[in-house]
């Protein structure tokens, strides 16, 4: 009746930014991504038989009543498919900040989902395990498969997960994550999806920039082309926030470090540095390199205004059961 799971974050190249369905949390488009390899959750799961509240830690502390609250009806969704009644204990740990836009749901909803139904003797399949994450956090599903992810929209429960394209060891680049701001966020994402239909540019991102993007990037990914790789996330990067500041309510979520290294990146770029950013719902920029470039970005990096921490990623596997 108990058991411990790890799993990665992700940092989406395509963004998923609005949904179709908001209770079953169907996106809006395809997205994809690349698992973590410092940014891990860890996270154990115990079923009593007594009725009663669960109990949830985050980081050593209780959990706040709007996080509890939303990992006990997660885990009512799993108790009613295992036929079970009892309250959990559950103790998650995070390599990294947590509500910071460094994705601690997606990662942590991937692990809670292995670890919940490992200790329910609920034996489900990847597919599966990416449906029920999703149910949590919709990047949760992307955070089950290996390595390069894809997740596709769909119109249904059943036909909306994640797979992996390619293995960890498929590409060796390594996204270097500058930390400018380690406060909560403004917004919580379940605000910023409801919100982006609102933006007047999202419908033209839907309708024509992310199926030619996706194409790209697709393409870039298959040849291992890194300058077509960078250059498509970084666009996309843009148009994600280009949405956001533009929705309803609008949200700024760069701060002046966050645009130091967006200038930046581009002049290392001009002086033959070649790394590319990406940014998710935060003022944290992800700065992709190949290995080759890797020590250089890092000490460029570091040198920026207002970069406050640095830590170094490279593509993961995805959600584990640890045995004990
Ligand atoms: O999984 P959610 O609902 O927290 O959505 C997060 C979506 C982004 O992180 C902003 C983008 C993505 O695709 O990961």
């Amino acid at each position: 009746m108990k058991a411990t799971a790890q799993a990665p974050a992700n940092i989406a190249f395509i963004k998923y930014w609005g949904r179709r369905d908001n209770v079953l949390r169907l996106p809006a488009n395809n997205s994809l991504s690349v698992n973590l390899s410092s940014l891990v959750t860890t996270t154990t799961v115990e079923f009593l038989s007594e009725a009663g509240e669960d109990e949830v830690t985050l980081d050593g502390q209780a959990a706040s009543p709007k996080a509890a609250a939303r990992i006990q009806a997660f885990l009512d969704v799993v108790r009613q498919r295992a036929e079970f009644s009892g309250r959990a204990v559950v103790s998650s740990e995070n390599s990294f900040p947590h509500g910071v836009g460094l994705a601690s749901s997606a990662s942590g909803f991937a692990a809670l989902t292995l670890a919940a139904t490992q200790a329910l003797g609920l034996p489900l399949t990847e597919k599966e395990l990416s449906q029920l994450a999703r149910l949590g956090s919709g990047s949760a599903c992307r955070s089950i498969p290996d390595g390069f992810v894809e997740w596709q929209t769909a119109a249904s429960n059943e036909e909306s997960y994640a797979i992996s394209l390619y293995p960890p060891d498929y590409w060796e680049i390594v996204d270097v994550i500058a930390i400018v701001d380690q406060t909560e966020k403004s917004l919580s994402s379940s605000e910023g999806h409801e919100a982006a239909p609102h933006s007047p540019f999202y419908q033209a991102r839907l309708e024509k920039f992310l199926p030619e993007q996706y194409a790209k990037i697709l393409r870039a990914l298959d040849e291992r082309d890194f300058s077509a790789f960078g250059t498509v996330m970084e666009e996309e990067a843009i148009n994600f926030h280009a949405i956001i500041m533009t929705a309803q309510p609008s949200v700024l979520y760069w701060n002046g470090a966050t645009m130091n290294i967006l200038h930046q990146v581009r002049a290392w770029r001009r002086a033959g540095l070649e790394a590319y950013f990406t940014i998710d719902a935060g003022p944290n920029v992800h700065v992709f390199c190949e290995k080759k470039n890797q020590p250089e970005l890092v000490r460029q990096l570091s040198a920026v205004p207002g970069v406050e921490d640095l830590m170094v990623a490279t593509p993961a596997p995805g959600a584990r059961l640890i045995t004990e």
